[in-house]
């Protein structure tokens, strides 16, 4: 083949205005999950995706009072920083729910977020994040990761087919018992940032 007469394809950046939008869930700050997740967001931006974090610890996000507004009257009844959250979930095309595991569960901070969106449990409610893709990125203490998670996972799994979002992949990282336990593992990082990279492919 003459090579004059190859065109190269051009190089089309698909999913270049898809947004990701990443949840963290740690009480720690500069712990294992913050690590994991610095390699993470760095392979997603990497891989042409927009990419925002919400940092829980540093916002106010108040417990659910079951009060039910949101359910009524399609509103929910406090004015905190869930408000400008529910907004960025529904911007985003992929949503990362990142805790470490607390007790075989998410971290407390990470559960009263996710109470909160039960928002989205209204039915006219529920179309606004309907179809979306989520991740799921776990930090542990223990080895053994499958064991650990389970409950996690099974509780994601419910809460995800509820509203109607698929859950792309579940990410975990165990024996990081210790703050900086993941300063000796450093192939984390590069786990971490390669799924980041991979995620423009994956939707
Ligand atoms: C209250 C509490 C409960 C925990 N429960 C578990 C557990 O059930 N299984 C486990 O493997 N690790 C458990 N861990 C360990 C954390 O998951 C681990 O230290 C993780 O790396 C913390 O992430 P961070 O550095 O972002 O805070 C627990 C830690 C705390 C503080």
């Amino acid at each position: 083949m003459h090579y004059a007469l190859v065109r190269k394809k051009p190089h089309v950046r698909r999913n270049v205005n898809k947004r990701v939008l990443v949840i963290n869930g740690s009480t720690r700050e500069n712990g294992n999950t913050d690590a994991v997740l610095r390699s993470f967001m760095q392979g997603v931006s990497e891989g042409g995706l927009n990419v925002r974090e919400a940092v829980l610890r540093n916002l106010t996000v108040n417990n659910c009072v079951g009060c039910c507004k949101c359910q009524k009257e399609k509103k929910c009844n406090f004015q905190d920083d869930m408000t400008e959250l529910r907004d960025m979930v529904i911007k985003s095309d992929v949503l990362v729910f990142a805790s470490p595991i607390y007790w075989c569960e998410i971290t407390g901070l990470m559960k009263t977020f996710i109470d909160r969106l039960y928002f989205f449990h209204h039915k006219e409610n529920s179309n606004l994040v309907a179809g979306k893709k989520a991740l799921i990125i776990t930090t542990l203490g223990e080895k053994d990761a499958a064991y650990e998670s389970q409950v996690l996972v099974d509780f994601y799994k419910r809460f995800f087919h509820s509203l109607q979002i698929e859950i792309l992949d579940v990410l975990s990282f165990p024996d990081l018992m210790e703050k900086e336990a993941n300063v000796k593992k450093p192939e984390y990082s590069q786990t971490a940032y390669k799924a980041g990279k991979k995620l423009s492919g994956t939707i």
